[in-house]
């Protein structure tokens, strides 16, 4: 970090939380919180909430929490620093100049500058688009079936004949050679100079979820190649973490997205009023992208084009979907190529019909697989029905595998029993047997008794940092090293520093994580869901059982570490042990 601690907390500090999210949320008070409707992820009903309080807020839905910089980091995608320096500016904090560190500074200041230059890029073909130079490329969008306020929302433009008339206005408005460049609008070359790369194209601005402008898509308006000219990963434009069309889709309400191939494929969806299409930007669906769509959505239809390419292509991104806990269904195009065409042949209507007779992505991956199969014969199908059951067998959880096997005993009329039997075959054959395949996964029950411990450990931090009584009491008898994982026991040891100085500030402890997986997670910690217990001695026995559940596993860990050589340990241990079955030593009261 590139400030001193003091003065970032003071930024934090003269940022009311509730006051800052109010521009962004529209927040009811609710008791001691505010609610409102996620902005990180689809929903109708309002499980977001802000402390004034805790100077925290959290999603009950998705997860999403933190401090008032968290909620600029994922909402503007802003980093730290830009968020610090946007509430300094708020706030009217003067931030000393010198602190950042020259390459910070550098970064910072050039990714504002490129996001200028492509801002002004868009203006620049939007106008051309509708100049009379421009004439041809608004037919072609027209012809195309796009109408004006399409264009206009999209910002489509026209980027026009001369070789580099953008270049010189760029450089008319002030930008630097060095900057056009490494914004991806120009190419130098030794012997012909500089060079607009777009030239003679209809212009996709492509904008990331805050709606800046971070690189274009151009398309020629014949048949020449390439088809689609895009702009290079900048400083600001990662095919990989963008997808076209986001900024509109994330705020359609919809509690799933259209994930298409092509810029025109988003528009005509929109235009035809599925505004929660999205497409990658001419790359294959990555992990980066899913997690994106996750923070949204839990739930796609992948409209790929309906050639082999397409198919391809969603049988690649249906398991990195999957991998994201996104459930993919498919939507086939057939007999058009793409959404675009889908939608001009048979409108709107019919496309809504293909969404809901749309199928199970791993049913479609099998009907593809069909196809090397010669189905008819007997040897064809069996070979199928292997094939078909090492891949059954990848799914992990039994139910969930289960559940596949019915429906695929059931399409392929095979009996559920023998198929199942064939999977389990598949799994000793490919020596993924199950249990001696995965030990790192937790048995059911392990796995239920560690989450129980964790809830108990957020419950307790919870409750220490919303109520000062609450701490008072357990801190006779609760220690950080009770906490058992690294990141709980760092924030109760924080926790655990503040109350000792009197200055208990949960919102604060978070200036300690910059990532944004910590901040979640540390969020999540304080503000886990405590049941609505209505009278205090409710709450004293929820609050004492969890305390003795939260200690006699803090023992039992101490007591698998314990060195035994180590009597004075032990006997500390023995005493413990006894305190918790002695329910008056242990009882903490309310109130
Ligand atoms: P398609 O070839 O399916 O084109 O490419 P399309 O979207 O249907 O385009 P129209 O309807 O002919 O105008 C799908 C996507 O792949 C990327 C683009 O993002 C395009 O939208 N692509 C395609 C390229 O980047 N370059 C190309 O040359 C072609
Ligand atoms: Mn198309």
């Amino acid at each position: 970090m590139y400030y001193p601690d003091e003065l970032v907390e003071e930024v934090r500090m003269k940022n009311d939380i509730v006051d800052v999210i109010s521009g962004y949320v529209k927040l009811t008070k609710k008791g001691s919180s505010y609610f409102g409707l996620c902005p990180f992820h689809n929903e109708k009903s309002p499980s977001f909430s802000v402390s004034r309080q805790k100077q925290m807020y959290y999603c009950f839905g998705c997860g999403a929490g933190g401090n008032v910089f968290t909620f600029l980091m994922e909402y503007e995608n802003y980093s730290f620093l830009e968020a610090l320096k946007f509430l300094a500016d708020r706030a009217g904090v003067e931030l000393p100049a010198q602190e950042y560190s020259k390459e910070a500074r550098q970064r910072a200041d050039t990714k504002a500058i490129l996001l200028e230059i492509n801002k002004m890029a868009a203006r620049y073909f939007y106008a051309q688009l509708k100049s009379t130079g421009g004439r041809h490329a608004l037919t072609y969008l027209t012809e195309r079936g796009l109408c004006n306020d399409t264009i206009k929302s999209f910002g489509l433009g026209y980027s026009n004949k001369y070789s580099n008339d953008l270049y010189q206005y760029l450089k008319s408005r002030g930008y630097k050679d060095e900057y056009i460049a490494q914004a991806g609008l120009i190419s130098v070359d030794e012997k012909q100079g500089v060079y607009d790369k777009f030239w003679n194209r209809v212009m996709f601005p492509i904008m990331d979820v805050n709606n800046r402008v971070i690189g274009f898509g151009g398309r020629v308006m014949g048949d020449a190649k390439p088809k689609y000219l895009n702009s290079p990963e900048t400083l600001i434009f990662d095919k990989g973490r963008n997808l076209y069309g986001l900024n509109r889709a994330r705020t359609s309400r919809k509690s799933y997205f259209l994930i298409c191939e092509g810029y025109m494929d988003v528009i005509s969806l929109h235009q035809a009023g599925f505004t929660n299409a999205v497409a990658s930007l001419g790359t294959a669906l990555t992990a980066g992208h899913a997690s994106l769509i996750k923070r949204y959505v839990n739930e796609v239809y992948l409209t790929y084009d309906s050639d082999d390419a397409g198919t391809k292509a969603a049988l690649r991104a249906i398991p990195i979907l999957r991998e994201a806990g996104i459930s993919a269904k498919v939507i086939r195009m057939e007999p058009y190529k793409d959404p675009d065409e889908f939608i001009k042949g048979l409108g709107a209507e019919a496309f809504e019909e293909r969404i809901g007779k749309s199928g199970n992505g791993f049913m479609f991956s099998l009907e593809i697989l069909e196809r090397d199969y010669d189905m008819a014969s007997p040897e064809g199908r069996t070979a199928f029905m292997r094939e078909a059951a090492g891949k059954l067998n990848e799914f992990e959880e039994e139910i969930e595998r289960n559940n596949y096997i019915e429906a695929v005993a059931d399409k392929y009329r095979v009996g559920y029993e023998d198929l199942k039997k064939l999977v389990g075959k598949a799994a000793v054959q490919s020596g993924l047997a199950r249990p001696v395949q995965r030990p790192r996964v937790l048995k059911g029950q392990e796995k239920e008794k560690e989450d129980g411990i964790r809830k108990a450990q957020k419950i307790l931090l919870t409750w220490m940092a919303s109520d000062e009584a609450v701490f008072a009491r357990l801190y006779q008898v609760l220690a950080p090293e009770d906490f058992s994982e690294g990141l709980y026991r760092t924030v109760a040891g924080l926790l655990y520093e503040q109350y000792e100085n009197h200055r208990l500030n949960p919102a604060a402890i978070m200036n300690h994580f910059t990532d944004e997986e910590e901040h979640r997670e540390v969020a999540g910690l304080f503000h886990t869901r405590i049941r609505e217990l209505s009278t205090a001695k409710e709450q004293e026995k929820a609050l004492n059982e969890t305390l003795i559940r939260v200690k006699k596993h803090s023992i039992e860990e101490a007591a698998k570490k314990l060195d035994v050589t180590d009597i004075a340990g032990l006997q500390k241990l023995m005493t413990a042990k006894r305190e918790l079955e002695n329910p008056g030593k242990l009882h903490i009261s309310i109130n």
